[in-house]
Formats: C-alpha cells, structure tokens, sequence
C-alpha cells in the first residue's frame, strides 16, 4: 500500500485479488483512510468489521454500484448485477455476456461473490475444480503439486 496524506495513492495484490475492486474504489475516490489505516492491509471485510472477521459477500455488496469489478474490461458492479439479473447465472455466461472475468481472471473471485450475492443458494460457486483457463484442464491446484514437484 502507498498512503500519503491519509490517501491510498497505490497498491500490489499478490494471491487473493479479491479486495482489488475495494482498494481502487479507495485510490478513485481519494477517501480518508485515517480512520481504517490499521485495517487497511487486511481488507474490506476486516476494515468494515472493525477489524473483526466478516462475510466476504458483505465485502462486495458494500461496493458501490459504480465501483470497478473487471479492470481489464471495464466493467463495473452495476454491469455485472444487469448481467447476472438477465439470466447469466454462471461465470461462463457472465463472461459471454458483459466480458467480466473473460481476460486474466484476476477478477474471478468478485464476480463469483456477485453471483452468490444475487443468487443465494442457487449459486453453488465453480472454481474449485475448474480448469484455470480454456487453454488448458489443469487446475489452480494440479498447477501447484507440478511446480512442488520439480522444485
Ligand atoms: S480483471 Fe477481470 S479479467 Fe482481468
């Protein structure tokens, strides 16, 4: 994090990308961090709890509809709950529709918190399993045992 004057003026997310969204919402707007400082690093949901652990679809709903979900396509909350709400209820159809999440995937995560804060229990999430692109059947963790493996 790069804070100066109580302003968030930049940030490096290594891993979990999920409060990205969060962090450039703050850098845009140029809010007053002072009285989240401490929290900061930790994220939206400690932030917003106080510093008490919360529900990360809390973390997304307190988004602003305008706040930015998808950077490499410029698509915002408000575009992803249109496209969810007419009828994309996977993170195929998601991507196919409004193209949130369809380039690096860094993005993945928020969007499935969307999805399961539209659909509740309807939404029963995909990333565990999946592949982590089309271009191959690997997933996150096979890809992780073959780089342990040849360490
Ligand atoms: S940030 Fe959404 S696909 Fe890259």
């Amino acid at each position: 994090m790069i804070i100066r004057d109580s302003r968030l003026v930049g940030a490096v997310l290594y891993g979990d990308t999920t409060d990205g969204a969060w962090y450039f919402d703050l850098l845009r707007r140029q809010e007053d961090i002072a009285p989240i400082r401490e929290a900061l690093i930790f994220g939206q949901a400690f932030a917003a709890g106080g510093g008490a652990s919360a529900n990360p679809l809390d973390a997304v709903a307190a988004l602003p509809m305008d706040a930015e979900i998808c950077g490499c396509n410029g698509v915002s909350k408000a575009k992803v709950l249109a496209c969810i709400s007419g009828g994309a209820h996977t993170l195929d159809a998601v991507r196919a529709g409004c193209k949130a999440s369809a380039s690096c995937g860094s993005c993945t995560g928020l969007v499935e918190n969307l999805l399961a804060l539209s659909m509740g229990a309807d939404y029963q999430g995909e990333r565990a399993n999946a592949p982590m692109c089309k271009c191959t059947s690997f997933t996150h963790e096979d890809v992780r045992a073959a780089i342990l493996e040849k360490s």
